[in-house]
């Protein structure tokens, strides 16, 4: 490894994207950026390039080419467009990648990313969702640590003791609840936009702040977590904790919990990932012990949120059940977040998909993009 850390960030214009490169930007003397990737958001991707020079920058939207390559000729900087080149920047050796695409989007470049990369720290839970037995076979295949940033994952994998794996008796995701926790169901009918976009404790990207409304944000995390630390999905719990200031917990056999704290900044499991297997400063906000509220923890209402027992349902069925579970759900979400949809048609959508796809057993790439793929065209056509 190289004195600083050579550093790629998939995603650098989303809100984990954004926050690595706050972080980053704290330490020059820990850290060197070969290379960041944005979808859409040229302005933000040409004002980060000129702040934190990185040697590559590529943006998806191909249209925007032209205009990020005006602005950063007369730097040393180079500059790609297109999905493609963000699957052939991964090829770039690194220490670290970032993988905070929002989306199965994000799946090829981070299987490419594995095999480049000592290490890949994952936000991008989506592939995992998908294609969960893949990218773990991918991790094992080519030697790359996997490092958790969802907060829930990192603080299990903080917390969770390799060498008594068998005496681990569950992980207990927490959640929030989001801001429909104490709505009623008949309430919940009517959400609107803004009202779904309100997230109570955590300020983060549309997409997930949609899913933490939904609770489909904890059932992908059910899934994640079950590849993730390789535990069945009936050792693995969710509580509502509505101060999300514990961030998950691992019960030993013993009666033992270990937990990890903090506050709700993803500034701290974004602070880990970079650093590991060392710890760093960082500037994000701090649990103040002495101010703490009360914590407190609920059950999940599953008839408010049938999500997680879809979830759960999902890995007993296979990895096609967990491809169209994503799939119709991202469809969904982006249609509500347009307008089209009602709140609780997210559900319902994706529980159509779940019981229309013929759930088949995928495990190649291009399989599960092409049957990703055609879970989203079938959903569509339910929309219009
Ligand atoms: N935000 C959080 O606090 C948080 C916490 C835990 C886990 N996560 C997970 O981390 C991931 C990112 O979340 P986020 O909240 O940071 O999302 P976000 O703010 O919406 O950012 C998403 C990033 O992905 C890029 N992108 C979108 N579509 C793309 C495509 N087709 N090809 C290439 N790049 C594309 C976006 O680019 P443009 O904006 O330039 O279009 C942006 O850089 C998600 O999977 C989420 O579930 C997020």
């Amino acid at each position: 490894m190289s004195e600083k850390k050579r550093i790629g960030i998939l995603g650098s214009t989303g809100s984990i994207g954004c926050n690595a490169l706050d972080l980053i930007a704290h330490h020059p003397e820990k850290f060197s950026l070969e290379y960041i990737t944005a979808g859409k958001n040229c302005d933000l991707l040409i004002a980060q390039a000129l702040t934190h020079r990185p040697k590559h920058v590529v943006i998806q939207d191909e249209t925007q080419f032209q205009k990020l390559k005006e602005a950063l000729a007369p730097y040393d900087i180079k500059v790609h467009a297109g999905n493609e080149m963000i699957v052939a920047i991964t090829s770039h050796e690194v220490d670290l990648t970032v993988a905070a695409i929002v989306g199965v989007a994000g799946l090829r470049p981070m299987i490419n990313a594995l095999k480049y990369s000592q290490a890949v720290a994952i936000a991008n839970k989506e592939p995992l969702v998908a294609a969960g037995d893949l990218v773990m076979a991918c991790a094992k295949k080519y030697n790359a640590k996997i490092l958790p940033i969802d907060s829930e994952h990192n603080a299990i994998f903080q917390v969770f003791e390799e060498h008594n794996r068998a005496s681990i008796a569950r992980l207990v995701l927490t959640a929030s609840g989001g801001p429909f926790r104490v709505w009623t169901k008949d309430h919940i009918q009517n959400a609107t936009r803004e009202d779904a976009l309100n997230h109570p404790n955590w300020k983060m990207g549309p997409k997930i702040t949609i899913d933490s409304a939904t609770l489909v944000n904890k059932a992908l995390e059910l899934i994640e977590a079950h590849y993730l630390f390789q535990m069945p999905h009936d050792k693995i719990d969710v509580v509502i904790h509505p101060q999300s200031i514990i961030h998950s917990l691992v019960e030993y056999e013993d009666g033992s919990y270990l937990a990890q704290m903090g506050a709700a900044d993803m500034r701290t499991p974004l602070a880990y990932a970079l650093a590991w297997p060392q710890r760093m400063q960082t500037s994000g906000q701090r649990l103040d012990l002495l101010r703490m509220p009360t914590l407190s923890f609920e059950d999940v209402d599953h008839e408010k949120f049938p999500s997680l027992n879809l979830a759960r349902e999902c890995l007993k069925a296979g990895q096609g059940a967990c491809i169209t579970f994503n799939a119709a759900n991202e469809v969904a979400v982006d249609a509500f977040l347009k307008g089209k949809i009602t709140f609780p048609m997210i559900s319902h959508l994706i529980e159509k998909a779940l019981q229309n796809q013929n759930l088949m057993q995928v495990s190649d790439l291009d399989a599960i993009l092409e049957y990703d793929k055609t879970v989203r065209t079938q959903v569509q056509t339910y929309i219009m």
